[in-house]
């Protein structure tokens, strides 16, 4: 049960697995609820905002795109009409399964896998992929872990790839890294870890891009005074 400050503490991969496998199972009012907010209205303004946003900076006709941690897939409904192919990968087989359930689009695929082991060879739609979307993921991953995974994106992407990141982080000039910590609001012990905004400009200098465009979203929908929400397109 902890609430760290500047300590780069791992969380428990397993435990965040287990979190979203049981919230899967969970009654809300809306589907959404299980990967955005606990409230129907604030989920579904969240998810109309980021549509939007990637709208605005993501030209998706003609591009294959990858999401890493896709939940129940809410973003291949908003993008399948756009791009040639979306494929989503998460490492919860439950969300995977709600995800498969629900999809009505030839060229959207889901699969388990985890973030950072993502193999190549196994994936349902051939890389390279031209646009990778994560969204609320990688706050789930330890600092080693996302070295990884951009490595791998580096490997599955096309060279002109473009990233579209939204993920909260720190209004601190430290991390806060949630370690068993019981949420109220959740009604779970929950693990997360909020980077500051300059180690994920950091880390993401390792994507062998040249642009990194970031601002901050949903400030209205924020009511946590240690923690915001940003998006990052990088190019
Ligand atoms: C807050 S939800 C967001 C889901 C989705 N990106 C969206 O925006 O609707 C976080 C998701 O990340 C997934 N996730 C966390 N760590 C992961 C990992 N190592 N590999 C794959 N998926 C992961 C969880 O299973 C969960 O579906």
């Amino acid at each position: 049960m902890a609430r760290l400050y500047g300590d780069n503490e791992d969380i428990s991969s397993d435990k965040v697995k287990d979190f979203f496998n049981d919230r899967a199972n969970r009654e809300f009012d809306s589907d959404l609820s299980i990967v955005l907010f606990q409230d129907k209205e604030n989920s579904e303004q969240r998810h109309a905002e980021e549509k939007k946003l990637l709208d605005e900076h993501i030209n998706l006709s003609g591009k294959k795109v990858l999401e890493v941690g896709c939940g129940l897939g809410r973003w291949a409904e908003a993008v399948h009409d756009k791009c040639e192919s979306f494929l989503g990968i998460d490492y919860s087989e439950n969300l995977i399964e709600m995800a498969n359930k629900s999809n009505k689009f030839d060229n959207c695929k889901f699969q388990v896998m985890s973030a950072f082991d993502i193999k190549e060879d196994e994936l349902l739609i051939e890389p390279p992929f031209d646009v990778v979307i994560i969204s609320g993921v990688l706050m789930y991953i330890n600092d080693e872990d996302l070295l990884v995974l951009i490595d791998e994106l580096n490997k599955v992407c096309a060279e002109d790839k473009k990233l579209f990141i939204m993920e909260p982080v720190s209004c601190m000039d430290v991390r806060l890294t949630l370690k068993d910590f019981y949420s109220e609001g959740l009604e779970a012990d929950y693990n997360a870890i909020y980077r500051t905004p300059k180690e994920y400009l950091d880390a993401f200098e390792n994507l062998n891009c040249n642009k990194i465009f970031s601002d901050d979203i949903f400030k209205d929908l924020s009511d946590h005074s240690e923690t915001k929400y940003m998006y990052f397109v990088i190019e």
